[in-house]
């Protein structure tokens, strides 16, 4: 949606992976939905650095509505769990220089049963996120069929825009039509949209991950072409810091979800997180990578016999990006290629290897070099024309 908002892919936290429908704040205070773990996590993006990297929005996902509307027909939080409501939720939030993300379902109701929005529900809701102050909304798909998707869809863009306030739009829409054409309008999403789900929704493990990888890489040519600054693909949640994931597997999360242009939006738990976990979800350079002004979407180049993958991207000032993708479960793996071979144009480049932090100096394009990659790991690269610097490129990383 060419609006002005989402020029890069948005960068935050929502709750849903990793918090799920927990609403036992009896037993469970420290992790139910509650306006108290948005807080939390408010608080852990601005002391802990990652508001100064980009990570802004903070993301309310299902079960935080009441049972029931208001006698004015509104949307209420539920008052047990959010006792001062989402407006003074949202001034806390922005207070501290983030944003708040909010969550609704274009149906009766929500995946979870809570009251959804229907098609006569779409001008008032949108009304009252905006004033709460509201500056995302997720509008999921469940208890809804296609023909009020069709119509409740476009007409939630035309709603938000009318409350005048800037609110970024994700639309779960594609994902309850398997994501593909004919089913799916890309064309039509990018004029509405600023993101959208295309897959299935992302768990805690390796499978999980690895399946969404292959079937974005798969259809790569049907959704590569349908994101650029405005309007991105949406792979789902980065599960990085929780359990189901080791630290390649993490690194292989985050080097494709740079690649793929995908939302950076972490569901996890910020007030525990292992140290590698964060440093591999605060690393500049893959942050820049997945931020790059021209916004264009990576493509998987190369699928080996030896089950290796080989992902480009393009950047701006003649860079780009390269992942090594291992999809073996042996031992590392030495793979020989040339940048001439992943289509460089001949030339002398330089090489920065993302994860290790080092610089390989000067690789011609016609020169053969080996990567060693690890079991279900990545090898992550930026590539830049010798000639330029542009090595300050990266380590300026510019904000929003
Ligand atoms: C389905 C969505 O795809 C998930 O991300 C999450 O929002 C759940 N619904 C919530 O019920």
């Amino acid at each position: 949606l060419d609006n002005g908002l989402l020029r890069t892919p948005p960068m935050g936290w929502m709750a849903w992976e990793r918090f799920r429908c927990d609403i036992d704040c009896t037993y469970d205070p420290k992790n139910c939905i509650s306006e108290g773990l948005f807080r939390d996590m408010a608080d852990r993006l601005v002391e802990d650095g990652w508001k100064e990297l980009g990570y802004e929005y903070v993301i309310i996902d299902d079960c935080w509505v009441s049972k029931q509307r208001d006698d004015q027909g509104r949307l209420q939080p539920d008052p047990t769990r959010f006792p001062g409501g989402i407006a003074k939720l949202a001034r806390y939030i922005h207070d501290r220089g983030l944003k708040l993300g909010i969550y609704s379902d274009m149906g009766s109701h929500t995946c979870m049963g809570f009251p959804g929005t229907t098609l006569d529900k779409i001008e008032i809701d949108a009304q009252t996120f905006a004033s709460w102050g509201v500056d995302y909304l997720k509008f999921d798909g469940c208890y809804s069929n296609p023909v009020e998707q069709m119509l409740g869809y476009p007409q939630m863009s035309k709603a938000l825009n009318a409350t005048g306030r800037p609110i970024a739009y994700s639309c779960s829409w594609p994902a309850y039509l398997g994501g593909l054409p004919p089913n799916v309008n890309y064309s039509l999403l990018g004029e509405i949209c600023h993101l959208w789900r295309n897959y299935d929704d992302i768990q805690d493990s390796w499978d999980s991950v690895q399946g969404i990888i292959e079937w974005f890489a798969s259809n790569q040519d049907v959704l590569q072409p349908a994101a650029g600054p405005g309007r991105w693909n949406d792979p789902d949640m980065l599960i990085i810091g929780n359990f189901g994931l080791s630290v390649e597997q993490a690194r292989s999360q985050m080097a494709l979800w740079a690649i793929m242009a995908a939302p950076l939006i972490m569901s996890n738990d910020l007030r525990n997180l292992d140290n590698w976990a964060t440093a591999i979800l605060q690393n500049k350079a893959a942050i820049a990578i997945n931020q790059d002004p021209l916004g264009i979407q990576g493509r998987r180049l190369v699928q080996e016999k030896s089950h290796i993958d080989v992902f480009w991207r393009p950047l701006s000032n003649s860079a780009s990006a390269l992942v090594f993708l291992s999809h073996r479960t042996d031992m590392p793996f030495l793979y020989h290629t040339s940048l001439a071979k992943l289509n460089y144009q001949p030339g002398n480049y330089m090489v920065y290897d993302v994860f290790t932090s080092s610089t390989v100096t000067r690789l011609k394009a016609s020169t053969d070099f080996t990567v060693s990659i690890n079991p279900t790991g990545v090898v992550m690269w930026y590539v830049y024309p010798q000639q330029q610097s542009q090595r300050l490129h990266l380590h300026h990383q510019q904000h929003r």
